[in-house]
């Protein structure tokens, strides 16, 4: 069969449902509502924030929530508030968005990037212990993709050395690891509203954590410096205006009653499109789900353990398959189905070590970029059934010879 890339007809004309979905009449309502209001700005007496941020907290079983602008300035505030800046080091995952790093250059410390584990691709306890120097303050477990990291060992690990530990929950709304939700199981838990996210409203980030002072101190970074409750001109501590805005949080409100049925919903798709790629030609007689991937061109990265439940941000898929992976990429997207490269890992990247960053050797993110490409989250919104879209898209470029 010819592919599209050369000429041929596309596996699927269709498009993907559209990210961010269509407004709600709630969102509408309630967008409207503010706009109606004039209370635009966090600081002028407008309650969704404040209700946004209660209900974060909630939902990740902790007391304490603060609204920014962004998840990268959320994982600055959040270091800042527990103490972290000049001279200490923050551990962070190799396999990761780069604001996982250059949140802790903002903050003054030195990001030390260690290796992810080969099997699940996030932060390995073993890497971070053998990263742990005298320096180190703070470890940020990534819950890449919406699956949470192994949170129990690298909690007792932190412990052990007296870290901090800010969970980058920034693709993570609603998972959960052995039945409690991520955010809330660190000393600080960042989410981001940035547009490809589970939940969106164009930018946006929340802080959330368990400790009154941290609270308080985080606060203050994102309120200029201000005390809860203290003069609006007294500035005790120095801090920034890193707020969210009414209008972006009356987006938001009302996305957290939806959250989990379209978490469900994308559950539903990766089940699906897991059963397809057991089939794919060239597999072998494993079960989906499986560790037996033997045989099989393309598998699905498997959740760490203790991961209840998955967000589905994103499909993380490894293709065994000998490929050209650009060429992969291309002809998936000639197919209508586009699919994508995901993390170089950081430690190849040259401005984060030119500001001082420290790498680990890094194998595993070293493969995962050359082995692991991910579906988007918009494409795992459509019904289940599409999912064999992307295995016959992928089965017709892989059993293509030139
Ligand atoms: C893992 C991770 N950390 C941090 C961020 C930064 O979030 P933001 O874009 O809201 O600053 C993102 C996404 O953008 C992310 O995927």
């Amino acid at each position: 069969m010819t592919l599209a890339l050369y000429g041929g007809t596309p596996v699927r004309s269709a498009p993907w449902p559209a990210w961010p979905p269509p407004l709600d009449p709630e969102q509408r309502k309630l967008v409207g509502d503010v706009l109606d209001s004039g209370l635009w700005g966090a600081t002028q007496g407008g309650r969704v924030v404040a209700d946004l941020t209660a209900a974060f907290a909630r939902a990740s079983a902790v007391p304490y929530g603060v609204a920014v602008g962004n998840a990268t300035l959320g994982l600055f505030a959040a270091l800042k508030g527990l103490g972290v800046g000049r001279g200490d080091e923050v551990i962070v995952p190799a396999y990761t968005f780069v604001a996982s790093a250059t949140a802790v250059l903002l903050a003054g410390a030195t990001p030390v990037i260690a290796d992810v584990d080969p099997e699940h691709l996030h932060l390995s306890s073993e890497a971070v212990e053998r990263a742990v120097t005298g320096r180190t303050a703070a470890v940020m477990p990534v819950h890449l993709a919406g699956s949470p990291v192994d949170m129990d060992p690298l909690n007792a690990l932190a412990a052990r050395h007296g870290l901090a530990v800010v969970e980058d929950a920034a693709q993570a709304h609603g998972a959960t690891y052995q039945d409690r939700p991520v955010g809330g199981l660190g000393d600080a838990g960042v989410y981001s509203f940035q547009a490809s996210k589970a939940m969106t409203a164009g930018e946006g980030g929340l802080i959330v954590c368990r400790d009154e002072a941290a609270y308080e101190a985080i606060w203050s970074v994102c309120n200029v410096g201000r005390a809860l409750g203290g003069q609006w001109y007294g500035h005790p501590a120095v801090g920034w205006n890193l707020r969210l805005t009414e209008i972006q949080a009356a987006l938001l409100l009302p996305w957290l009653d939806r959250l989990d049925e379209e978490i469900d919903r994308r559950n539903a798709f990766c089940d699906a499109l897991e059963r397809e790629l057991a089939h794919l030609p060239g597999a072998g007689q494993a079960e989906a789900g499986s560790p037996a991937a033997a045989g099989r061109p393309v598998t699905v990265v498997p959740r760490p353990p203790g991961t209840t439940r998955d967000s589905r941000h994103l499909l993380m898929l490894r293709v065994h398959a000998p490929v050209d992976r650009d060429l992969l990429l291309a002809a998936m997207a000639a197919e209508g189905v586009p699919l994508d490269a995901g993390y170089p890992p950081l430690a190849a990247m040259a401005a984060l070590t030119a500001e001082g960053a420290r790498a680990e050797a890094c194998p595993a993110s070293e493969e995962a970029a050359r082995s692991v490409v991910w579906v988007r989250q918009s494409m795992l919104m459509d019904d289940p059934a599409r999912a064999a879209d992307i295995a016959e898209a992928l089965a017709k470029v892989l059993a293509y010879r030139p």
